[in-house]
């Protein structure tokens, strides 16, 4: 009986401590990231290199940029004047969660 309560508490403890990790990861702040690693080039969503091509909706739909995953494709790849954010400088996860920050914040 004894055992069985002891083996349970360490089933929770795992539990407990998985649930923790998990919530941790979601709190990669695209926000954040972007300011990190966008923000001086795109400050407000503005691009101060290249004027026609800021990341407001319109421009960034006139350039063929829609979706998430056309905006992690311009970091992994992108046009002149801009850096490159390999996955080692901004992992998959984090590319995605700038991604939707700009697309709900720069309309
Ligand atoms: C060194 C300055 C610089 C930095 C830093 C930078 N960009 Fe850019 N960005 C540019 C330039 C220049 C362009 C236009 C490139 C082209 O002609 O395709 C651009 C274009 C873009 C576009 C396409 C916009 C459009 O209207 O076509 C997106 C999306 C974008 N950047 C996202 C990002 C994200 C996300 C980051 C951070 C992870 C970032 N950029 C960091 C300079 C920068």
């Amino acid at each position: 009986m004894k055992k069985s309560i002891i083996f349970l508490s360490v089933c929770v403890l795992l539990m407990m401590s998985a649930a923790a990790r998990a919530g941790e990861s979601q709190k990669i702040s695209g926000e954040n990231a972007f300011k990190e690693h966008c923000a001086a080039c795109h400050p407000d969503g503005g691009n101060i290199v290249n004027p026609q091509k800021t990341l407001h909706k319109k421009d960034r739909e006139a350039n063929k940029v829609k979706t998430a995953a056309d905006i992690i494709g311009k970091m992994r790849n992108p046009g002149p004047g801009m850096s490159q954010f390999d996955k080692k400088t901004v992992s998959d996860e984090e590319a995605g969660a700038i991604a939707n920050y700009i697309l709900k914040t720069f309309k």
